[in-house]
């Protein structure tokens, strides 16, 4: 598989979010800090790239964060859910993420926690594709505030209780 077709393929990992969304998102959270990016592609003068390691620093302020979509991201939603919960200088974290709500990292980190999630109507077209995202996306906020009304069940018709 040539250079080309690793970046449109559905296992890249580092999808730019398309300015005019980010824009609009900005207009209404006025972040300060991007949590996980480089000089080429963040959206926020304040940045953490991988050499700094968002995920060993704290997180003040207004929290941008569209993680690396690999095997990693559980932790970047675990790392999102603790500073806006525990870290007093976090106002909060928004994220970018795949609307992947049947994985651990869904159920683990976000169903119970956020504080806000939006499902993206359509597919996001990434900066650089040539096309919609092979994924649909969800917007989901943590910050201090009371969870969303949202409970699992299992494939066999089972309620799953919220442990966490
Ligand atoms: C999906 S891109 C998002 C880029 C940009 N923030 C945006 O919203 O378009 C994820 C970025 O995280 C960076 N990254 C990977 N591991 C990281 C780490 N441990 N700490 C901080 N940034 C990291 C990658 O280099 C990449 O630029």
């Amino acid at each position: 598989m040539g250079k080309l077709d690793v970046h449109m393929s559905s296992e890249r990992m580092d999808w730019e979010t398309p300015h005019e969304f980010f824009a609009s998102l900005d207009s209404k959270f006025d972040f300060t800090l991007d949590v996980c990016a480089g000089a080429d592609n963040t959206k926020v003068e304040l940045f953490f790239t991988e050499e700094d390691d968002g995920l060993a620093q704290a997180w003040n302020g207004r929290c941008w964060m569209n993680p690396p979509y690999g095997r990693a991201i559980g932790k970047w939603l675990a790392k999102a859910k603790l500073e806006a919960s525990d870290n007093p200088a976090c106002e909060f974290v928004v994220c970018l993420v795949p609307a992947r709500v049947d994985t651990a990292w869904w159920h683990d980190n976000v169903m119970y926690d956020a504080t806000l999630i939006l499902f993206v109507r359509g597919r996001l077209t990434f900066v650089g594709a040539k096309a919609g995202a092979p994924f649909p996306v969800s917007i989901v906020v943590f910050e201090t505030g009371g969870p969303p009304m949202f409970q699992a069940i299992t494939r066999e018709g089972e309620m799953i209780e919220n442990e966490g």
